[in-house]
């Protein structure tokens, strides 16, 4: 292992050593991006010795050219154009850096720094890009007469970023919700995408929902929440409980009504007792009536128990 090694690094001594990045560069999509290459020139080095190309690494397309002391962009590739430059006033101290413009995505990948003054050497770059995404956008569908227990879906949109987004789902407690998502991203003509995520709910008031989008490169984290609120839900779900509770208002309220009517026609029977005999029967007849029903649920209770 180490004699190979040994071999290729005395080969190699004449050789001069160039300098590149050995992590990825990362550029925003839309910016400029320099990717950097230098080598230490002997002191006589005069600008006409140097061969510099830049060419991607896969392809050999030609991106970037200098010799005899000027851009040589014939041979270049198309989509560079207008897009390349060199910081010509640091050649002279070994800088032969590569000035890329507006990155689109299709710049992402290996760039070979190519460098020839009397002995040659090249080494490779590697190019990332990356954009930040949007805030997502947040849709309840449907967004409205919602019952709870309906089945709902929370709709997440967040736009051009790159590369994929991880989405994430939590409930308001913040714990990771993973069942019932679908996500998906699409890459538009400029090969930023656009995430669509899913979450398919049953519906419960006051419950919240957040979607984080984020980017893995750039560790950029976007979200964005929904909660299910009144407005979101059926007018019959509230309606149906004021109903039952007005009418259990009503109800109590007549059975105190009742009893008070009882209370008082007793009273006034009594009085009546003692005046005549003749009206007593007809009076006697309402609280009879008035309370039937309550007897009736008397006798009912009393059936069930014997029946248990
Ligand atoms: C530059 O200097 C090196 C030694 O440092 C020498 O070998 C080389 O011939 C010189 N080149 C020129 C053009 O004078
Ligand atoms: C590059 O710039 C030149 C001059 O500014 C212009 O004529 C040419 O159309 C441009 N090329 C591209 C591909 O934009
Ligand atoms: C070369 O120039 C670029 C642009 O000015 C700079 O970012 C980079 O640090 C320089 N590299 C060296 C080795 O001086
Ligand atoms: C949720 O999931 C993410 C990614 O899988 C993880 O990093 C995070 O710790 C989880 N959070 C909780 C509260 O489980
Ligand atoms: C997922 O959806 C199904 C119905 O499609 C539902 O029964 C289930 O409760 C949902 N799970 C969660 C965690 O919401």
């Amino acid at each position: 292992m180490l004699c190979p090694l040994l071999a290729l690094a005395l080969s190699l001594a004449g050789a001069m050593e160039i300098q590149v990045p050995e992590e990825p560069v990362v550029a925003l999509f839309g910016r400029d991006a320099t990717l950097r290459c230098s080598f230490s020139p002997e002191a006589n080095f005069s600008l006409d010795d140097l061969s510099l190309i830049w060419q991607l690494t896969d392809t050999k397309r030609l991106v970037h050219s200098f010799s005899g002391g000027r851009d040589q962009l014939a041979d270049q590739g198309g989509g560079y154009a207008n897009r390349t430059a060199l910081f010509y006033d640091q050649l002279a101290q070994g800088n032969v850096s590569l000035l890329l413009r507006r990155v689109e995505i299709a710049d992402e990948g290996s760039f070979t720094c190519f460098v020839r003054v009397r002995d040659y050497s090249s080494a490779a770059v590697t190019l990332q890009v990356a954009a930040p995404y949007s805030k997502p956008n947040l849709n309840l569908e449907p967004n409205k007469d919602l019952k709870p227990g309906d089945l709902a879906a929370v709709t997440c949109h967040a736009s051009r970023g790159y590369p994929e987004a991880s989405v994430l789902w939590q409930d308001s407690q913040g714990t990771n919700i993973t069942e019932n998502i679908t996500t998906s991203q699409v890459a538009n003509e400029e090969g930023l995408f656009d995430v669509h995520s899913v979450l398919q709910v049953l519906v419960e008031p006051s419950s919240t929902y957040s979607c984080l989008v984020r980017n893995p490169v750039l560790q950029q984290e976007t979200h964005a929440s929904v909660t299910i609120t009144g407005q979101h839900l059926a007018f019959p779900a509230v309606a149906l409980w004021v109903t039952v509770g007005l009418a259990i208002c009503v109800v109590v309220l007549l059975i105190v009504l009742a009893y008070i009517c009882q209370k008082k026609i007793r009273e006034s029977c009594e009085e009546e007792e003692n005046a005549g005999t003749e009206e007593q029967d007809e009076d006697g007849e309402e609280p009879k009536t008035a309370l039937q029903p309550l007897k009736s649920t008397e006798d009912k209770a009393d059936n069930e128990q014997e029946i248990d």
